[in-house]
């Protein structure tokens, strides 16, 4: 199934609940384009999700659903990549907590998500001993797999590079067990949510892959804009218009960049520049929605993907952690 001439792509994805556009632009997209080039290992990351979540676990399970039915759905094909889910696969705990053994207490503690996280999120208590070590962990995703390829945003860097020390750190003091990551940084464009925001579930400003095309046309409808644009005689900027950040991210760049001159020449109106837009995410979700209308006539079909899907990434993490257990001499 694996096939040794292709390098290992790495990447997890926490579940936060159902996937939105901003989800869907960042890491899903990307997935997709590397499942025939490398063997791939996607993993819904529970753990990561329970770091911050902690004092509300039960929604995990369901989320973790709801993310792999989104993954599926936009031609995730189990048949060419292996989908998994990281607390099924009891060997992430275990290379955590080996890894944690050689990692210097420093190189966390100056990790800049640690401390922007907890300024982030300051709703949450995000001082704890799990919360310090998520990107040890993350690191232990990576090598579990003997991961050479990871493709993550930008906001991942600091990430990769701590799991590259880690790694480069357990192969000095304990043995040449693992390859070293190299990130494979993907394009994350920021998406602006319905109030012109961050698009984020927090803020209740999203457009999720699974609303429906109606519901679709009417956040988009009524989405906020540049608001130079009081009259539709009035030139806008592209560049200030939360809606353009949709176009961005959806749009084919001649089509976007005649629009954006319509909007500075106010040769065009919002609601035809909005139109395109629509139109544009109506066509690129028609195929995402025909298959989950398919797997939601048989919602135990996704357990059951994961679970063959846990049965495979078992098998590889057990063979690693038997080349770590000789590397230590257990
Ligand atoms: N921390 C990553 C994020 O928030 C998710 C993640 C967990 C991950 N383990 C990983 C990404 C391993 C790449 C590789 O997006
Ligand atoms: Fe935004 Fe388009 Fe309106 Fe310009 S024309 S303000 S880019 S919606």
């Amino acid at each position: 199934m694996a096939d040794p001439a292709k390098k290992t792509v790495f990447s997890g994805i926490r579940p936060t609940g159902p996937a939105h556009l901003g989800n869907f632009a960042g890491a899903m997209r990307n997935w997709l384009a590397l499942q025939d080039k490398y063997n791939c290992f996607y993993s819904i990351v529970t753990w990561h999700a329970l770091s911050s979540e902690y004092q509300n676990s039960k929604v995990i399970k369901g989320y973790t659903y709801e993310m792999a039915l989104d993954l599926l759905s936009i031609g995730l094909d189990p048949a060419r990549c292996v989908i998994f889910v990281q607390s099924e696969v009891k060997e992430h705990a275990e290379l955590h907590l080996l890894l944690s053994m050689v990692t210097p207490l420093p190189w966390v503690e100056r990790v800049p998500t640690f401390k922007d996280m907890q300024k982030e999120m300051a709703d949450k208590d995000l001082n704890t001993y799990g919360y310090l070590g998520y990107p040890v962990l993350q690191t232990a995703d990576i090598l579990l797999y003997k991961g050479e390829i990871v493709p993550v945003g930008e906001d991942q860097a600091a990430h990769l590079e701590l799991a590259r020390e880690i790694c480069r750190r357990f192969n000095r003091l304990i043995g040449e067990v693992f390859p070293e990551p190299q990130m494979l940084l993907t394009e994350t464009p920021r998406l602006a949510g319905t109030d012109g925001r961050k698009m984020s579930k927090s803020f209740g400003n999203a457009i999720y892959l699974k609303d429906a095309p109606e519901t679709i046309r009417a956040k988009i409808a009524t989405m906020v804009t540049d608001t130079r644009r009081q009259r539709r005689s009035d030139p806008g900027e592209p560049a200030d218009c939360p809606v353009f950040t949709l176009h961005a991210a959806f749009v084919e760049k001649p089509r976007r960049e005649e629009l954006a001159r319509g909007c500075r020449t106010a040769g065009i109106g919002c609601l035809e520049c909005k139109g395109v837009v629509i139109e544009r995410l109506l066509e690129l979700l028609g195929s995402y929605w025909e298959k989950r209308a398919e797997f939601e006539k048989k919602p135990s079909r996704i357990w059951e993907i994961l679970d063959e899907g846990n049965r495979r990434a078992r098998r590889v993490a057990e063979a690693t952690m038997e080349d770590v257990r000789a590397a230590l001499g257990f």
